[in-house]
């Protein structure tokens, strides 16, 4: 990846490859329309988790080793019998209809393209058939927010099922939407701006449940949310139905109901593939998960997005993976740690695997990339993150991503 880069003597097609920069840039291209930047960029309350995340990642650094013939590289994985690319997945993000007319469909063609997997979330801006389209031959996972109905759920899972999505990312976080102030002050709720329906519209529990037949597809929502306010103000039949419909979605997710362990058996149950729990935070919950049946977890704090002053996540990652619980069924092949939640660059992703994560998920920075030029935007950004992390495997002394994973003891050293 890195040659080809270096090669194309070409300008960065985004303007730049430094995910700060496309911060910047998103920002500056919704200046008169902030609500789905805000949307991307912000955190829960303070921001300070979302910027502890990134701390974390400075807590540990590498020791390069000199010497090594590290001509021949090979930066890929094998994740539930399924040989990948390199250690990284799409992170699940809802409502990409708002930062990018082509939505879900873009990302996940990016995706489906480089073979990273990609995952949908529960509510994307498409329905579960295009984004399966969408990805090609390349890896589908489904994140699920989990409705308060079990028959809903058992719908959802296996339409996704059907669809070609093989793994499962339960999200355990999100029972309720954090306090998000940025999101308040843009007066922005996409999900009431129905962008983030069509997992439900095409449901027939969820459809049947409205008194409505299930529509599997239809047109994409205006691209700039105040079209879709002056729409609905406007007494636009088509949209009022959507933004109410949008309305029960969120009330399915965030209605105050919290699950518990127990309700894990119906989850379980009713979904056959790897299952992972995505969320998890401490050795406790991971042992829990396992012995609930879950195939593994994703150490995740959402991006900060959540509970405002947890633990950062790659703090959270160390702890979990050097208990032995954990790290003897990750080496029987038993138990899996994903991991999320500030990853930027070739050396975070390094680390991670050092501390014991077997792939990582990249959640703002492709939302950048789409924002800005949506699936070439996406493909840019995740192609710098490879060739990142394909030099500084290089630059490290290491082979292959396994090898780190393998001498994890060798490769980092605490130093704040
Ligand atoms: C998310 N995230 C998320 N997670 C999930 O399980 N379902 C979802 O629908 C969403 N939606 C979502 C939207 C946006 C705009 C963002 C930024 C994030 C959380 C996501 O999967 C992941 O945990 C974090 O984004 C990872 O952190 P970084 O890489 O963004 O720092």
């Amino acid at each position: 990846y890195g040659g080809q880069i270096f090669r194309s003597r070409k300008p960065p097609l985004l303007g730049s490859v430094v995910v700060d920069d496309l911060e910047a840039l998103m920002k500056e291209k919704f200046k008169d329309n902030p609500g789905p930047y805000n949307f991307v960029a912000g955190g829960a309350s303070t921001g300070v988790t979302q910027v502890t995340n990134r701390k974390a990642f400075n807590r540990w650094k590498i020791v390069p080793r000199m010497l090594r013939d590290v001509t021949k590289r090979d930066i890929s994985v094998t994740l539930f019998d399924r040989k990948l690319p390199a250690p990284v997945a799409f992170s699940p993000v809802g409502a990409q209809g708002i930062f990018h007319e082509d939505g879900d469909l873009a990302s996940a063609r990016a995706a489906g393209k480089l073979g990273i997997p990609f995952s949908m979330s529960t509510v994307a801006s498409r329905s579960i058939g295009q984004v399966a389209e969408a990805c090609g031959t390349g890896p589908r996972w489904f994140q699920l927010y989990w409705p308060e109905s079990d028959e809903l759920t058992a719908s959802i899972l296996s339409r996704a099922e059907a669809a070609g999505f093989d793994v499962l990312l339960l999200t355990l976080d999100t029972m309720r939407v954090g306090w998000r102030p940025r999101d308040l002050n843009s007066a922005y709720v996409p999900m009431a701006h129905g962008y983030s329906a069509q997992v439900f519209t095409a449901d027939p529990v969820f459809m049947a449940k409205n008194n409505l037949p299930p529509t599997e597809e239809h047109a994409p929502f205006p691209y700039n949310p105040h079209e879709v306010d002056a729409a609905y103000l406007s007494g636009d039949p088509a949209i009022k139905q959507r933004v109410d419909l949008s309305l029960h979605v969120i009330s399915q997710m965030t209605n105050g109901v919290f699950r518990s362990w127990e309700d894990m058996a119906f989850v379980r149950k009713t979904w056959k593939g790897p299952l992972l729990l995505k969320g998890i935070q401490c050795v406790e919950d991971a042992i829990l998960a396992m012995e609930h049946g879950a195939n593994g977890i994703v150490v995740s704090n959402h991006g900060g997005r959540q509970l405002d002053g947890a633990i950062g996540s790659l703090t959270a990652l160390a702890r979990i993976c050097a208990d032995p619980r954990v790290r003897k069924a990750q080496q029987l092949g038993t138990f899996t740690v994903l991991f999320d939640s500030g990853v930027r660059s070739g050396s975070d992703i390094i680390k991670a695997i050092a501390l014991g994560a077997q792939t990582v998920l990249v959640g703002r920075p492709y939302v950048y990339g789409l924002a800005l030029g949506g699936e070439a935007g996406v493909d840019a950004v995740m192609r710098s993150i490879l060739a990142d992390l394909d030099i500084s495997l290089a630059l490290s002394g290491y082979k292959s991503i396994s090898e780190i994973w393998h001498k994890r003891d060798e490769v980092l050293v605490e130093d704040d």
